[in-house]
């Protein structure tokens, strides 16, 4: 079971099958609805059954600190087999979301096993180089965001040097910026900043997505509201600033901010301070604040659609995610390690691995994720060749070259993955054209910051792209 599939009705109901399953088959569990608060805690959670009638309703961090069931709700994804402490005990949980129409609208926990001894049991049949078990350990010391900056992965310089930037940026308190198309990890880096901040403590982590929520509610959400203070606000309630107390806030999808919000979230960061709607004490602004976008704000703030007093605010400590294509040498270890998270192995031959390394990736790693998990499925015990990539990749795209790009080339991947057949070698020139074209690409045309990850000064950017141009028109 990854997901409980349930409808919002029969996960309110009470007294049904759903309370008798938790009660029979788990040693514990909690239900909670979609802003965490407990639905339903399973008969002998406690000896006195007042005291969890009187849980009921309350948010769950009041009875369990250590469960990651925000992470869950906002994932969707299920956390197992997490070691934890609870109840003054050691014990193994999982908790599984609880979807309806592709909704997450609550979490089920369950306690697996809370017997020591088996628990001992469990362990003694794991061995201790398995990774499995590794992730064991390193899940008990996370945090609320559930990420630590190791969990992005790779290898390359662009990765190690991205790592390191964000971690000195987690030691300032300034606003940060995170730049990335779309699946490279920009939820993992603002979770993993989280993470370096504020590991070994329980400093909330929240996140909101400026996308997802209604323009017309996107300002309770942030700055909460009185009761009263417009219709249906029938009970005072806290926003997300407030939430995050002196944690961190994650604004996702920063770019998709209206102008007027963008204004009122601009005069947050310069008083840090802000009031609930309909109230009038000032509250002070203790948490870090995250933005992230796929957008390119600069382009943006000159078209107008993007605050420039905003972005330069935001963009005191900006990190660019690099696309997975300016770090292809790390599609190999990425593979590898999705192959780990389902417990599978897939067979690849050298050819098709270099096809994978000569694709674009236009969805970056999540394509990659999903890709390996739909093969884990499809080509279980089959060799994948590079045919098999071909066909799979160039599937919604124009063209074959649009998606591999000519001529087919490997970049040459380290261990395990060596011996990609002999690739007609590229010249010189045209090596330094794609580099060029590649740092373009991932500094979204800022020309600084091109020539910045290029090692080379700006002048020596601007001859090149000079030249190549007069060579482009030269040929026609
Ligand atoms: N460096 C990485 N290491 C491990 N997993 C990664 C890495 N980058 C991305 N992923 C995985 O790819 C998926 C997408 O990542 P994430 O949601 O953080 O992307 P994003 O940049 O926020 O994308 P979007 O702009 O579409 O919201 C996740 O499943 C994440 O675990
Ligand atoms: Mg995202």
């Amino acid at each position: 079971m990854e997901a409980l599939q349930l409808s919002r009705e029969a996960l309110h109901q009470r007294g049904g099958l759903l309370d008798q399953m938790l009660d029979k088959l788990f040693d514990n569990a909690i239900l909670v609805d979609d802003q965490c608060r407990i639905l339903y805690l399973s008969k002998g959670t406690f000896s006195d059954p007042e005291q969890e009638a009187a849980l009921v309703g309350k948010p769950v961090r009041a009875l369990d600190r250590v469960s990651p069931f925000d992470l869950v709700l906002r994932t969707g994804r299920a956390q197992t087999d997490l070691v934890l402490e609870l109840f003054g005990r050691r014990c193994v949980s999982s908790l599984y979301p609880v979807v309806d129409g592709g909704y997450t609208i609550g979490v089920v926990g369950v306690i697996m096993v809370r017997n020591p001894n088996r628990l001992k049991r469990l362990f003694s049949t794991i061995s201790k180089e398995d990774s499995a078990f590794q992730g064991l350990y390193r899940d008990m010391a996370r945090t609320e965001s559930g990420y630590g900056l190791e969990d992005y992965l790779g290898e390359s310089p662009l990765v190690a040097d991205l790592r390191e930037k964000a971690r000195r940026a987690a030691e300032s308190e300034e606003s940060i910026l995170l730049i990335g198309e779309t699946g490279t990890g920009k939820e993992i880096i603002a979770g993993g900043i989280h993470g370096e901040r504020h590991r070994g403590s329980a400093a909330p982590y929240v996140t909101i997505n400026c996308t997802a929520i209604p323009e017309n509610l996107l300002e309770s959400e942030l700055f909460g509201h009185e009761k009263g203070a417009f219709t249906g606000a029938t009970e005072a309630k806290m926003g997300k600033f407030q939430l995050a107390g002196a944690g961190d806030l994650l604004l996702d999808e920063i770019g998709d901010m209206s102008l007027q919000m963008q204004s009122k979230l601009l005069r947050v960061l310069e008083s840090r301070a802000f009031e609930r709607v309909g109230g009038h004490t000032i509250i002070p602004l203790n948490a870090g604040i995250i933005a992230a976008t796929n957008q390119n704000l600069l382009v943006m703030s000159e078209q107008r659609t993007f605050r420039a007093d905003l972005y330069y605010r935001l963009s005191a400590l900006e990190l660019h995610l690099p696309p997975l294509r300016a770090r292809r040498e790390d599609i190999p270890l990425l593979i590898d390690h999705f192959c780990g998270q389902k417990g599978g192995k897939l067979r690849l031959t050298p050819a098709a691995l270099c096809a994978l390394q000569r694709y674009s990736w236009p969805g970056n790693v999540r394509q990659l994720k999903n890709l390996v998990g739909r093969w884990l499925v499809f080509y279980d015990g089959v060799q994948i060749t590079e045919g098999h990539v071909e066909d799979e990749l160039t599937i919604g795209q124009r063209s074959y070259n649009e998606a591999f790009g000519v001529p087919p080339q490997c970049s040459g991947a380290a261990g395990m993955w060596n011996g990609c057949g002999p690739a007609r070698p590229r010249s010189l020139e045209e090596q330094e054209r794609q580099a060029v074209e590649d740092a373009l690409e991932y500094a979204q045309g800022n020309r600084a910051l091109a020539a910045r990850v290029l090692g080379i000064s700006r002048t020596a950017l601007y001859q090149k792209l000079e030249r190549f141009q007069r060579k482009r028109q030269e040929m026609t």
